[in-house]
């Protein structure tokens, strides 16, 4: 039965948190805007702070905005009618009282025995009771088999190897893989969605994007600002295990997989799985660490990542990472993968860049040395596509000039590129499970990752110094 025809609850767990205001209530909105909600949907939030509907309503009226319906009237219309269907029980996450009282409201307000999403937007110490108790409150026993439920998880899906498994065991004695959506939010977003479009809908990438054609792969993420009012959640995992193990591997598989048989969600995750198990795990040799540093920018100061009141101030927690990856196939044998992720830089940026490689023997040789073609695909900010190629400077000589194919998102298209979480929960109310992250493909990348992270922890390696804002250590 198609989705919007069926009522649907939204149960956010977690609903106090800075995920639901500023992420999840505004993707709801605006899918509501775009009228692809179900048409009977009730929104109901979760958490331990003691609020009532209409306060859970005055903390996430502030977060909307009218971008699909600029027209004032029509969207202060909207949002009231959107607001109507938002409610709120407070509770704790280990209670089955609490969960009582939460069904009890959905029989109430919402759709008993109808299709339900639960969304944990909250830190993974308290998915499994949480899981727990929506097991033995909503689904066990459960007489409806004609409606689904589903669960939406937010990473960190565990710290390593090992405590991933076990997070992924416990909650699979309580929710089938089906069932299960593990987001990476990376993975909705605009132009992370086209690299699949990009390299198997046009006939003329693929044919060079493998080792013969490709000298190297960058893939980058800066941002800007540093840990604060973070820094409690960070110190305990740093930049590889916030970034690099979960949207810069999902990146690596997207950008390295072989052709999927088809566009399912299964034979994409096959190639995923296929491609990020062909990596192989870091090794000391591979990486550098760095944390940032205080400094002065613009006259106004910065504090670094030791002087955070939420970080021990021996901390060797890692705020930058820059690695080599490497990749075993035959594609790829021989290219290096670069990563970069790191807070605090001169930048805020996702990007990924192929460098094909030098002409060999070019006729053109005597007019200076010519640069390589880069394909520069630009995640954020200012979507874009850029091919570099070697152009004639118009003129009476010969003098040849790198020049730039664009495809700039903002100037080509008029569409309003939607926010990775509209997708991803469009998604999830869909059935498509294409852009979620399958158990095998999430153990896949931690066995990248985790020896050097073992290694980190275990020789206490201490990160290099940089200064905030600048392009990260040397
Ligand atoms: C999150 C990380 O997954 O992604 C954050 O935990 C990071 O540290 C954020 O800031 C970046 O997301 P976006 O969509 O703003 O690039």
């Amino acid at each position: 039965m198609p989705y919007r025809s069926t009522p649907c609850n939204i149960v956010i767990i977690g609903a106090s948190g800075d995920l639901t205001r500023r992420k999840l209530i505004p993707a709801l909105f605006s899918l509501y805007c775009n009228e692809l909600l179900p048409d009977q949907i009730s929104i109901i939030g979760f958490a331990r702070t003691d609020l009532d509907d209409q306060k859970f309503r005055d903390t996430i009226i502030r977060f909307l905005t009218c971008r699909y319906e600029p027209e004032q009237n029509k969207c202060h219309e909207k949002m009231n009618d959107f607001l109507d269907k938002c409610v709120y029980v407070s509770g704790n996450y280990n209670s089955i009282d609490s969960f009582t009282e939460l069904k009890k409201r959905i029989n109430d307000i919402g759709f008993p025995d109808e299709n339900t999403l639960f969304y944990m937007a909250i830190p993974p110490s308290i998915f499994v009771e949480s899981a727990n108790s929506i097991y033995h409150t909503f689904t066990k026993g459960s007489q409806s088999q004609a409606r689904w439920s589903r669960i939406v998880i937010e990473k960190p899906f565990g710290r390593d190897s090992e405590s991933s498994k076990k997070l992924i065991d416990s909650l699979s004695e309580i929710f089938d893989e089906e069932q299960t959506y593990r987001i990476d939010h990376y993975l909705g977003k605009e132009v992370i969605q086209n690299l699949m479009i990009l390299r198997f809908a046009n006939l003329i990438f693929e044919p060079l994007w493998n080792n013969q054609f490709i000298d190297s792969i960058s893939i980058s993420w800066t941002e800007k600002i540093g840990c604060e009012g973070r820094a409690g959640y960070f110190d305990n995992f740093g930049i590889v295990r916030d970034v690099m193990q979960n949207h810069l591997l999902q990146i690596v598989a997207l950008v390295g997989m072989e052709r999927p048989d088809n566009f399912s969600a299964e034979s994409i995750c096959d190639k995923k799985v296929e491609l990020l198990r062909a990596v192989n795990p870091l090794e000391l040799d591979d990486i550098t660490v760095g944390q940032y540093t205080k400094s002065s920018l613009n006259g106004k100061s910065e504090l670094g990542y030791l002087e955070d009141p939420d970080v021990p101030n021996d901390s060797i927690t890692e705020t930058y990472a820059r690695a080599t990856l490497s990749i075993n196939n035959d594609r790829w044998q021989g290219v290096p993968f670069y990563l970069t992720a790191g807070k605090a830089l001169s930048s805020s940026m996702t990007e990924i860049r192929i460098e094909f490689k030098t002409i060999s023997n070019s006729i053109f040789n005597s007019y200076g040395d010519i640069k390589s073609n880069s394909l520069v695909i630009r995640v954020q900010p200012n979507e874009a596509i850029e091919l570099n190629i070697i152009n004639k400077l118009p003129g009476l000589d010969h003098q040849l000039e790198e020049a730039k194919l664009n495809l700039h998102y903002a100037s080509a298209f008029q569409q309003i590129v939607p926010d990775a979480y509209e997708r991803l929960i469009l998604d999830v109310l869909r059935g498509d499970r294409s852009l979620f992250i399958r158990a095998d493909e999430l153990d896949a990348s931690w066995n990248i990752v985790t020896p050097i992270l073992n290694r980190l922890e275990q020789e206490k390696i201490k990160p290099k110094p940089y200064a905030f804002g600048s392009s990260g250590p040397i």
